[in-house]
């Protein structure tokens, strides 16, 4: 996630920018910049790597004198890494200068329009084209010209900006991005988080949306939309450095979670246009859509689950029969590929070798490849024949929560294009599923919300030997995942089982006190898990119930029940997945486990 400081005061304003966006590091970042008024113009450094770059470039702030400035760590999302797309971005005459976290969801429509008007622009971001939309309406007052950018944008946005005709202020403000302002005793500050303003000041003022701050080197005054002056109460910050970088939050894993209702929405909201679903990165026409006769989803780990349940979705919804595969397998396995063959690489990092090899044998073949990926300009987003992001920001905890999110959601986005394409659904349906969709953040914030009852029942278990997950169909798919994020954080055994294969084998292992965690989100397949749970529970398991509200048939057969809302019965997993990642995270904090980075294990896996 992009960081935005900015400082005015009686100081040198490099150095507290370079040392705050040094605070901002841990948000992940692949290219910096600062820009710094000196009194006669606006001067900006910026380039690709890390911020020991811009140091040495800028002789740690030495080369850039000027007591007013802004500062980013970019985290690519329009745009690959380079010293282009890098913030600051100028308009065309270096007068107003800006730096932005988060998306402009209509950029492209905005910037077709400001090339009409005779814009060139320089970068391939979505953020220049505020610069030169501040310039189009900027007649000598910023105000002004801000809230009517504000009003054409769509998207989330926190920007901090410059004017070279208003030397001694800086402007802030933010919709659906974080940021905050903080007064201190050398000057005003902005930044996207706590930690690079608790050096200067621990009373801060938390924007909300669409308001406006104007920083000067004495004071912060507040704006609306409507440009009125607002008032605003500051909050004093305790959290010491630690707490601050993780928002407060215990660890980032816990945060990821919190994420997550924001990062599906940006995932889903710019593809969801006029009740259509459009993926312009898709590049693919309705005819070729058509003629797609098989899908691998090809990946690893987490992501290889979002394929094992999106094989549900694809094939019920788009009538596509679909190959899910570990690329590690997948590989070696000489597949039956053809030109009526799509192949999805899903990937957080971009990076997994197996994946990112996977993904080379496929092109060897000539057939087409699609990536679903988190990080921009990655491998396997440049070596794809077309990518669809997921827009879930960096994610720090090793074991993946937000990004395993998004993936979902970019291949419900995908089913039902090809449904609506393909003529497999209906009108009605797809109407049905898009409002469904649009619930989701909401029911994964109400779930959320339950953490401490989750808590309460993961403590009972922090001395289990072995805990199954069992399910069917999506729910089996959703056990995999949970029963991974258990094994993987608290380094308890666990597997998953497709729950009519117990009897098979696995119930010679249940034993007085076993847990059984059941997930049961598949009406028609609510009473077939059940018996699977009276087996176990009758050989002395402990049945814990994951199951949508309503179904109350499950308590007779289970000791405790968390119940997820309504949903369609394809989107079940965005939800039923949310108690049980908050289970695996309290067993492994409750057994003191270093939850954001198990033993053993690497964020991303570039070796084979
Ligand atoms: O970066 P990728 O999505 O390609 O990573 C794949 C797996 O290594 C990853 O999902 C892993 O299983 C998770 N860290 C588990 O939480």
């Amino acid at each position: 996630m992009c960081g935005i400081v900015g400082y005015i005061g009686g100081e040198q304003a490099a150095p507290i920018l370079l040392d705050g966006l040094a605070k901002l590091e841990y948000r992940g970042y692949d290219s910096a910049g600062i820009a710094v008024y000196n009194g006669e113009e606006i001067r900006m450094v910026k380039s690709m790597g890390r911020l020991k770059v811009l140091n040495e470039l800028t002789h740690d702030g030495a080369t850039l004198p000027g007591t007013a400035g802004i500062g980013h760590t970019r985290w690519a999302t329009h745009g690959a890494p380079s010293d282009t797309n890098a913030h600051p971005h100028f308009n065309e005459t270096g007068s107003i200068v800006v730096v932005h976290n988060g998306i402009i969801e209509n950029y492209q429509k905005l910037k077709q329009k400001l090339i009409r008007r005779g814009y060139e622009f320089r970068s391939e971001t979505d953020t220049e084209v505020v610069a030169h939309l501040l310039d189009y309406y900027y007649k000598g007052n910023p105000l002004e010209a801000i809230t009517r950018m504000m009003h054409q944008v769509e998207g989330s946005y926190a920007f901090g900006i410059m004017f070279q005709d208003h030397p001694g202020e800086i402007y802030a403000v933010r919709k659906d991005s974080p940021l905050i302002v903080g007064h201190a005793e050398k000057g005003s500050l902005i930044a996207s988080d706590v930690p690079a303003v608790l050096k200067y000041t621990r009373s801060v003022y938390f924007i909300e949306n669409e308001e406006i701050v104007r920083l000067t080197q004495d004071e912060m005054v507040f704006y609306n939309i409507d440009e009125e002056e607002i008032d605003k109460e500051p909050v004093t910050i305790e959290w010491d450095v630690n707490a601050a970088e993780k928002g407060g939050y215990e660890h980032f894993m816990l945060k990821e979670m919190y994420e997550q209702p924001k990062v599906v929405r940006d995932t889903f909201s710019p593809r969801l246009k006029n009740g259509d679903v459009v993926i312009e990165e898709l590049g693919m026409s309705d005819e070729e859509i058509r003629e797609v006769r098989k899908l691998y989803i090809v990946a690893c780990g987490s992501a290889y689950h979002t394929g094992m349940t999106c094989k549900y979705v694809f094939e019920g919804l788009a009538r596509i029969p679909v190959e899910v595969d570990l690329a590690s397998e997948f590989r070696y396995r000489n597949p039956i590929l053809d030109e009526h063959t799509l192949v999805i690489i899903v990937s957080q990092s971009g990076e997994t070798a197996d994946s990112l090899a996977a993904l080379r044998e496929v092109k060897k073949r000539g057939v087409r490849v699609l990536g679903i990926v988190n990080v921009v300009g990655s491998s396997i987003a440049r070596e794809a024949d077309n990518v669809m992001y997921t827009w879930a920001g960096p994610e720090i905890a090793v074991a993946t929560t937000k990004a395993y999110s998004t993936q979902l959601i970019a291949q419900y986005l995908l089913a039902l294009k090809f449904a609506k394409v393909r003529g497999t659904i209906s009108d009605v349906e797809f109407a049905g599923m898009l409002e469904d969709m649009e619930r989701l953040p909401e029911q994964m914030e109400m779930l959320l919300s339950n953490k401490e009852r989750v808590q309460r029942f993961a403590n009972r278990y922090l001395a289990a030997r072995d805990v199954f997950f069992i399910g069917r169909g999506i729910d089996y798919a959703i056990s995999m995942e949970s029963s991974l994020k258990l094994k993987e954080i608290s380094y308890i055994h666990s597997e998953a089982y497709a729950a009519g294969e117990l009897k098979h084998g696995t119930i010679s292992l249940i034993e007085e006190g076993t847990l059984v965690a059941a997930v049961l989100t598949q009406e028609d397949l609510f009473k077939k898990t059940i018996s699977n749970m009276l087996e176990v529970k009758t050989r002395g398991a402990c049945v814990l119930a994951v199951t949508q509200v309503g179904n109350t048939e499950v308590e007779k057969a289970a000791d405790y029940v968390i119940y997820i809302p309504k949903t369609n019965r394809y989107f079940t997993n965005s939800l039923a997945i949310i108690p049980l990642q908050l289970f695996a995270y309290y067993v492994s904090i409750g057994k003191g486990c270093d939850v954001d980075k198990p033993r053993n294990l690497a964020k991303s896996v570039t070796v084979e």
